[in-house]
């Protein structure tokens, strides 16, 4: 009895042991697959497909308003693990919007958040346009997994102007903001030229402290700023800094002067364009003819004369429209608007 109950004894501790060994490597090994783990990690090791693997798209009311998350996920690195810098881009004539839904499963209705960690910050791309699908294509191909990159929550929304009156890209843009605040309170607003391509996924879709221009260069001009005050193409701005300026303005119908009057509206409110380093801000201009129903307004210098007296009542407190539909296929939201015509 005596010896039996020692050994007895001892083999119940040494289940107690085995029992306190086999939690700490159950712990061990959840420890090692949290998120931590992951973004401590080489960036050679963790491969794009094994975190978009563990990505999600998430329905238009926040996954964060109606989920109950046992732990916190942190905040996603100020650098992400996942960027490549310069790509190779490709514009594959038989490419086709179905190859590009089946390479972004995790694009829901033009939006995508990353499940591993919070994005700092929210950002809505927001691209006016009329006629060049392929254009458009070629950019959802290349931009999407940029975007996930750079494990940014945002959604790409697509603004067309309904019938043949001259385009007017800059309301179209007015429209796109104000239509995308009602799905969310978006952060921050990439005002993006369909037909233009990043190179570099350094090229962060962020906004800063001032309002940032994001293309320094492209093919088409040698990859060298245009002139000092250049602000087209694609911009950067808060949402907080795009009201301030009233946004664009609604005036300028066919081709030129509307990024021009935005710049002008950024320093009449004494703000200052960033611009990334001119090895990063590089972009490939998909080569197109200026477009039929774009062209040259003859009224923009006589238009960017009055923008110090008119911005404050020609912008998004005058941006009159009518949504004619709104559509939500895989890879954007899909606006259609009728944003009338010159006035006489
Ligand atoms: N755009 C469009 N359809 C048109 C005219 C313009 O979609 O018929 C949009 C498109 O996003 C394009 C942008 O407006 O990239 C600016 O026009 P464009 O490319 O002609 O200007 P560029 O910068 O090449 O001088
Ligand atoms: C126009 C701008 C245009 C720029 C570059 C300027 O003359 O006013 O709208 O973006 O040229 O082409
Ligand atoms: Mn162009």
């Amino acid at each position: 009895m005596g010896v039996c109950s020692s050994a007895c004894k001892m083999l119940r501790r040494g289940k107690y042991f085995f029992l306190l060994l086999l939690c700490l490597s159950v712990l061990a090994w959840i420890a090692m697959f949290s998120g931590d783990f992951v973004k401590s990690l080489p960036v050679s090791s963790v491969t794009t497909q094994a975190l978009a693997m563990r990505d999600t798209a998430h329905s238009w009311t926040s996954a964060k308003d109606n989920m109950i998350t046992p732990t916190p996920i942190q905040a996603c690195p100020q650098k992400s693990p996942l960027l490549q810098g310069a790509l190779k881009l490709n514009f594959e004539p038989t490419l086709t919007l179905k190859d590009v839904e089946g390479e972004n499963k995790r694009v829901a209705e033009g939006q995508f958040e990353p499940s591993y960690c919070t994005a700092r910050q929210s950002v809505a791309i927001l691209i006016p346009h009329r006629s060049r699908e392929r254009h458009l294509l070629y950019l959802l191909h290349h931009l999407h997994p940029f975007l996930q990159r750079q494990q940014l929550h945002y959604a790409v929304y697509v603004i067309q102007q309904a019938g043949d009156v001259t385009f007017n890209r800059a309301k179209l843009l007015n429209v796109g903001y104000l239509e995308a605040l009602k799905d969310y309170n978006w952060d921050c607003f990439i005002f993006h030229d369909v037909d233009l391509v990043p190179e570099n996924d350094h090229n962060l879709y962020i906004c800063d402290t001032q309002p940032k221009h994001l293309v320094v260069g492209r093919n088409s001009t040698g990859y060298k700023l245009r002139y000092k005050g250049y602000f087209g193409g694609v911009t950067a701005m808060s949402r907080e800094q795009f009201h301030q300026v009233n946004g664009f303005s609604n005036a300028y119908w066919g081709w030129g002067g509307e990024d021009d009057d935005l710049c002008k509206r950024v320093e009449l409110q004494k703000m200052k364009i960033v611009r990334p380093p001119a090895g990063i801000a590089r972009y490939t201009m998909v080569f197109h003819k200026r477009d039929s129903g774009n062209e040259i307004n003859k009224d923009s210098m006589k238009l960017l004369g009055r923008t110090p007296v008119v911005w404050k009542k020609d912008g998004l407190n005058s941006c009159s429209y009518k949504t004619l539909s709104v559509e939500r296929p895989p890879l954007y939201v899909n606006l259609t608007v009728d944003i009338g015509k010159p006035q006489s």
